[in-house]
């Protein structure tokens, strides 16, 4: 059973802080930091680029799980990397080729991962299972914080996890939108090891981020 890590979106986060944030989150524990770029065409939202990437680098160690919601991704890959991305996350249709947009992540000896939305099916990265370090489960439609979660996906998280077992694959399963402390059981439960949460995590209990990542953490 793979560990349960915490990975808070700072999509959340005060954008005037972002340095600071990204301190906080570490020192309250969070096993990495979730960056959602958004580029206002793959999803109606737009967030921040490789530049604000590049600085917010310095303010911490832990790994940054970058969630690429940006199209097409391919030509931007490299951008992402130069900045400090250790996890790079795409969705498949977001390139035309994403045996090459996986490759290319690889090259750039990154942490590659693929995400599905809640109406992308299975099929889409059935076949690069083999090649990737992770599967990005959505649980909203991309986009924007504070959504409400949908059960319907823990189903995809279920067949991940079985193919995983059966093939003996090694990649991290994640799940990302509208996680809370109930919910977080029902996904750990269905074989998710990596939770992803904005709203949770910075308004539960007062803004008591520790408090926060310890519990989405438990079982
Ligand atoms: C949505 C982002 C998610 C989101 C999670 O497009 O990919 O990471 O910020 O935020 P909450 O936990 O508030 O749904
Ligand atoms: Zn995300």
């Amino acid at each position: 059973m793979k560990k349960i890590q915490i990975s808070p979106s700072i999509l959340s986060a005060d954008f005037s802080q972002l340095g600071n944030e990204i301190k906080r989150l570490e020192e309250a524990g969070a096993d990495m930091i979730h960056v959602d770029v958004m580029d206002g065409h793959f999803v109606p939202n737009l967030t921040i680029g490789p530049p604000v990437l590049k600085a917010l680098r310095k303010y911490s160690s832990i790994m940054f799980d970058v969630h690429l919601m940006i199209s097409p991704v391919h030509q931007f890959i490299e951008d992402y990397s130069n900045a400090g991305a250790d996890i790079i996350t795409i969705h498949p249709e977001a390139t035309n080729d994403l045996k090459k947009s996986i490759l290319k992540i690889k090259e750039l000896k990154k942490r590659v991962g693929v995400s599905l939305n809640p109406d992308s099916k299975l099929d889409l990265i059935i076949n690069h299972l083999s090649e990737i370090d992770l599967v990005l489960i959505m649980s909203v439609n991309p986009g924007f914080g504070g959504q409400k979660f949908m059960p319907e996906v823990l189903e995809k998280v279920k067949i991940l996890n079985n193919i995983q077992k059966d093939k003996k694959f090694n990649f991290d399963i994640e799940i990302d939108g509208g996680i809370n402390f109930e919910n977080s059981k029902l996904a750990i439960e269905a074989g998710a090891n990596i939770l992803v949460s904005g709203t949770t995590i910075f308004k539960s209990n007062n803004g008591d981020i520790k408090k926060n990542i310890e519990l989405l953490k438990s079982k």
